[in-house]
């Protein structure tokens, strides 16, 4: 499906990857680079910075998602992988959409709508606490999409309307001064269903209910043990669609596994202390290999560097060629 295409993503530095990024973002493209001719996959530091305002934090995370991309065994040989701001050309280039993009677009995307929603049912001013990097958020991702001429942008369902923001900027571009913007699709994950946390709630570091990809196997354990379920008794049969373990379990396991598992719970005599024992070896299993990868990767940052420098070197190479000739056509 995505022979021949050049493939492109960003996950930004927020908080340590958890099991939800996983399911819903980092093993999609891992898969996915398997496939296409080549895939830009970057550190998005830069859209970081309008919620994150402490330079360890975002350095920290950087590394983080950096190894497990690494980690996880993403194709090196078709893989440019890079730390945003290592491409300061993708500043230029929003500066210059920036004047192709109305005002109202930035007023309809759902990340600042939300906080304005959030702020009006609280009675206060509907932009308190909106900085410009949060209003201008999309314009950015949109130069981080056209600067490298992707045809597919792997992301999750609350990325696609700025996926769609791109395409609509690179239209407007596009017509006052020529084709010159490759305008890409959005590609949302064919299972996307949001993986749920310890809590039930949506998996996001945002509610503080997440099991990290690379805890330790100790904490891993506890983490999976944590998981909260109903009263039921071992004899009970139990309905796995309403089970975060069932859920998790089958976001990892295969098919097969994955309905024996489904029958242990439709059918009784599974307690949610066995069940979870299950979903802990299983996910163990998956993680061993490239948790002592990451570990050993996070115990030697320069070698991140390392990968993440020979990829800034290698993307500002089109950066630079998408930048200049949308120069020529502008100024
Ligand atoms: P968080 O909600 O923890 O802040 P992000 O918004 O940074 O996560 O998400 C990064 C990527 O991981 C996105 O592509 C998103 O769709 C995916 N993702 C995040 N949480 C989940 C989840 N619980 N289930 C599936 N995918 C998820
Ligand atoms: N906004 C994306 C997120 O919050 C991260 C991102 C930044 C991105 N630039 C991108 C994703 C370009 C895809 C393409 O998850």
């Amino acid at each position: 499906m995505f022979e021949g295409k050049i493939s492109l993503t960003g996950v930004k530095p927020t908080g340590t990857p958890h099991l939800g990024n996983l399911l819903g973002a980092f093993l999609p493209v891992v898969k996915m680079a398997q496939e296409a001719a080549k895939t830009y996959v970057f550190v998005a530091d830069l859209h970081a910075l309008n919620a994150v305002k402490e330079r360890s934090a975002i350095r920290n995370n950087t590394y983080e998602v950096a190894a497990t991309y690494l980690a996880l065994g993403i194709n090196m040989d078709k893989t440019v992988l890079f730390r945003q701001s290592d491409v300061p050309e993708v500043c230029y280039l929003t500066e210059i959409l920036m004047n192709v993009t109305p005002k109202g677009l930035m007023n309809r995307a759902h990340a600042y709508k939300a906080v304005v929603e959030k702020n009006q049912a609280k009675g206060e001013d509907s932009d308190a606490g909106v900085n410009m990097g949060l209003y201008t958020y999309p314009i950015l991702m949109a130069a981080d999409i056209l600067l490298y001429n992707s045809d597919v942008v792997p992301v999750g369902q609350d990325q696609k309307q700025h996926v769609e923001f791109a395409r609509d900027i690179a239209g407007s571009f596009n017509y006052l001064y020529g084709d010159i913007l490759r305008t890409p699709q959005p590609v949302i994950p064919a299972d996307s269903a949001a993986i749920p946390g310890l809590d039930g709630r949506k998996m996001s570091k945002s509610y503080g209910n997440t099991i990290p990809i690379f805890a330790s196997e100790k904490d891993l354990r506890k983490l999976v043990m944590k998981i909260i379920t109903d009263s039921k008794t071992p004899e009970e049969p139990k309905d796995p669609e309403e089970s975060t373990i069932y859920h998790i379990y089958n976001g990892i396991a295969s098919a097969e596994k994955t309905e024996a598992l489904k029958q242990r719970f439709l059918s009784g005599g599974m307690g949610y202390g066995e069940a979870k024992q299950i979903l802990f070896e299983e996910l163990n299993n998956l993680l061993k290999e490239p948790r002592e990868k990451y570990e050993y990767l996070m115990n030697h940052k320069e070698e991140i560097d390392t990968v993440l420098a020979d990829g800034a070197a290698k993307a500002r190479i089109e950066a630079k060629k998408t930048l200049d000739k949308v120069l020529a056509a502008v100024l």
